[in-house]
């Protein structure tokens, strides 16, 4: 099927994606960060890109209303982290604030940003890794080298996506250490585009395969640590709008992909450790299908075929 047509109903990608039998698009009972059940007093929670798009809507406001004790938001632009500080604290007054203006693919500045991190709220508990930019679109020989690897309106996407991705990811880790004495998680924004073959988005889709891959190799040396690759459904953020194709199909709340982050930094959810999980998958039935996923390794990067068989015994 070619997945660029414009004659799919609009829950097309939801259904071609879908694990669980139901799916949703805007936040449901399960995944309501006002629960009581879900609330995440008592932690702090580190969210790159929170300037703006699904960083601000998405993700600070979810925990805001989780009652987080503390969020703090990574980003460029200070005028921007200024309005997410603000609708943090209409949102809950006593969830405290900090914003803190960097480029994640500044290596010494992110290390230095968790030292500060630390000695304000001590070692945070979850991070959300959702910067990211979306490189250039272009079959592969219409664009010159640097344009698919890197450039897009002067912003590095592979730098931004992979390397700084690892940049903020290690200089948490160091945080915490393996062993943290506090549950502890990792939440990396990836894509649905990490594991399709969408013509003209191989600079943006690698990098989000890149991503997911990467939560893999997290639970394999950090398996105390729950590390989870979320893809947050299709949002109208600024990154949602430009790529005009996909614009009918961008229908999820932001709500939906924050919700489930919530409850993906709830309880024990080892079991969805190092796996790609998508916000419209509906909860109550990836706990139900709790031991299926793990005795088959499922939702995981994998070769498909048969292997092994070839080889004489
Ligand atoms: N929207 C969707 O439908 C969708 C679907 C699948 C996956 N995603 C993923 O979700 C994440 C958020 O996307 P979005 O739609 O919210 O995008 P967006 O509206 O364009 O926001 C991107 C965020 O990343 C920050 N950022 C970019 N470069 C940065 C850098 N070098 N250092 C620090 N922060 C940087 C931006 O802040 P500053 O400009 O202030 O630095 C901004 O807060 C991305 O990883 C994206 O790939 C989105």
């Amino acid at each position: 099927m070619d997945i660029t047509t414009n004659e799919l109903d609009c829950d097309s990608y939801v259904k071609l994606d879908a694990f669980t039998r139901k799916t949703y698009r805007d936040v449901y009972p399960a995944i309501d960060p006002s629960r009581p059940e879900l609330s995440q007093a008592g932690k702090v929670i580190v969210i790159t890109g929170g300037s703006r798009g699904l960083g601000r809507s998405s993700f600070a406001a979810s925990f805001a209303r989780a009652n987080a004790d503390a969020i703090v938001l990574l980003a460029r632009s200070s005028i921007n982290l200024a309005q997410t500080e603000k609708l943090i604290k209409d949102i809950n007054p006593s969830t405290q604030v900090s914003s803190i203006t960097l480029d994640i693919c500044d290596e010494a500045k992110v290390k230095d940003t968790f030292d500060k991190i630390k000695d304000r709220f001590g070692i945070p508990h979850v991070l959300i890794n959702n910067a990211g930019v979306l490189p250039a679109q272009g079959t592969i020989t219409d664009q010159n080298s640097s344009q698919w690897w890197e450039t897009h309106l002067n912003m590095l996407s592979k730098e931004v996506n992979v390397r700084g991705t690892y940049n903020v990811t290690k200089a948490f880790l160091r945080m915490t250490g393996p062993n943290p004495a506090n549950p502890t998680t990792i939440i990396n924004v990836t894509s649905a585009a990490g594991h399709i073959v969408a013509q003209g988005m191989s600079a943006y889709c690698l990098t989000k395969l890149a991503i997911t891959q990467f939560t893999a190799f997290l639970k394999n040396e950090y398996p105390r640590i729950t590390s989870v690759s979320l893809h947050p459904g299709m949002v109208l953020t600024d990154m949602g709008s430009s790529v005009l194709w996909l614009e009918p199909f961008m229908r999820d709340t932001a709500g939906l992909s924050g919700g489930t982050a919530v409850w993906l930094s709830t309880g024990d959810k080892a079991f969805l450790s190092g796996r790609y999980v998508a916000a419209n998958w509906d909860v109550a039935e990836l706990e139900m299908r709790k031991e299926e996923i793990i005795r088959d390794n499922l939702l995981t990067v994998c070769l498909r075929g048969r292997f092994g068989e070839m080889v004489a015994r």
